[in-house]
């Protein structure tokens, strides 16, 4: 039995989705939506399947087992709610939803209609997070004792006027942190563990003309485990520089520069992962290094959906990564501590 699929928003981040999909033996791409139907009727002619301009009624038409959403985050959570009523699993792409109690609505209305709901978060599944995340976990590096990271990326004002949701509070819901660094902080979140104790931040359009949303932000973010983490990002950079991401534990260090991970023992040892120049995305003529870890975590919930059992990534485990990110944006807002 191959499981029915479908993909509403066929913009950028649409190929990640629906090349995995074509090429896994478990999965049909029978249909694709798109609210401008061109776009909709040219991705369905190149993946062979039927276009949609209403979500709705391909989720009925189509009687989809799956959909993938990948519109723009105001979206996710009236699409997520609608696809769980309707008993179709549901992979998001990141961010869950603008709102916290959207989030947590998505969350409850997916197990109410037993259906699985998995969020993207593919950084986790980069070869540099993987050594880092089972370092921590094997207790190779012992205790956490702080962590750091920055993002500093380019979005320019040209960048925001081609879109026509981005760099608005309504329908982005937010600038670098919700889009951009939105990753790297669920990644220092999931290697640190545990839950939200405090954030405390500030955020500011500070170099933009154009948009109403932040395009820098510092905090701190200090989880129950006692451990502080402190981050700064901003979009008004030149370029996209690697990320950066630091762990100072007790046994070494760990940092993420871009992709790579290395860990300095305290003893002289280092261990070092990157990515893998022999795993390449796969898409038309292209072939290129970005796009794997898409196809990884696509491949987990597909496989987990057959087993009946939970993917990585749940709605219940982005949720909390959603929280933190809510809250950043609570903190800046209203310049105070949100304690938890
Ligand atoms: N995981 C990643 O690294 C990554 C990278 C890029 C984008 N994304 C995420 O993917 C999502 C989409 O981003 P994008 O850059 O592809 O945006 P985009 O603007 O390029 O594409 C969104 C598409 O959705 C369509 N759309 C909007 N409302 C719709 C509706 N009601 N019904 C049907 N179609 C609708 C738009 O017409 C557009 O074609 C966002 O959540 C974004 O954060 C994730």
């Amino acid at each position: 039995m191959k499981y029915r699929v479908g993909i509403v928003g066929c913009g950028n981040i649409f190929p990640m989705h629906a090349a995995p999909v074509r090429d896994l033996d478990c999965c049909e791409l029978v249909a694709v939506c798109d609210s401008k139907p061109e776009l909709a009727q040219q991705r369905a002619r190149e993946f062979n399947c039927r276009a949609y301009t209403d979500y709705r009624q391909m989720i009925e038409a189509e009687q989809l087992e799956v959909i993938h959403i990948c519109t723009p985050h105001f979206e996710h959570a009236p699409m997520a709610i609608y696809a769980a009523e309707h008993g179709v699993h549901i992979l998001c792409e990141k961010p869950m939803s603008i709102d916290y109690a959207d989030a947590v609505e998505m969350v409850k209305t997916a197990r109410q209609n037993g259906v699985t709901l998995g969020v993207i978060f593919q950084n986790r599944y980069n070869p540099g997070s993987v050594l880092i995340k089972s370092a921590l976990d094997s207790g190779m590096l012992g205790k956490v004792f702080s962590g750091k990271l920055s993002v500093t990326w380019n979005r320019s004002d040209d960048y925001y006027q081609k879109s026509d949701w981005k760099g608005t509070w309504d329908k982005e819901g937010g600038g670098v942190i919700i889009d951009q660094a939105i990753h790297t902080l669920d990644l220092m979140r999931w290697f640190v563990g545990g839950e939200l104790e405090y954030v405390d931040a500030s955020i500011a359009n500070r170099a933009h003309t154009t948009i109403e949303v932040e395009d820098s932000a510092e905090g701190v973010i200090k989880f129950k485990n006692g451990i502080l983490t402190a981050f700064f990002a901003i979009n008004y950079y030149t370029t996209d520089a690697p990320i950066e991401l630091e762990l100072h534990c007790q046994k070494g260090t760990a940092t993420l520069v871009g992709e790579k991970a290395t860990i300095s023992f305290n003893d002289g040892r280092t261990l070092i992962a990157d990515k893998n120049p022999n795993e390449v995305f796969h898409y038309g003529e292209q072939k290129q290094y970005w796009g794997v870890s898409h196809v990884k975590q696509i491949e987990n919930f597909y496989g987990t959906l057959q087993k009946n059992t939970q993917p990585d990534i749940t709605g219940e485990e982005a949720l909390e990564t959603q929280k933190m990110i809510c809250a950043i944006y609570d903190s800046g807002k209203l310049g105070k501590r949100i304690l938890f």
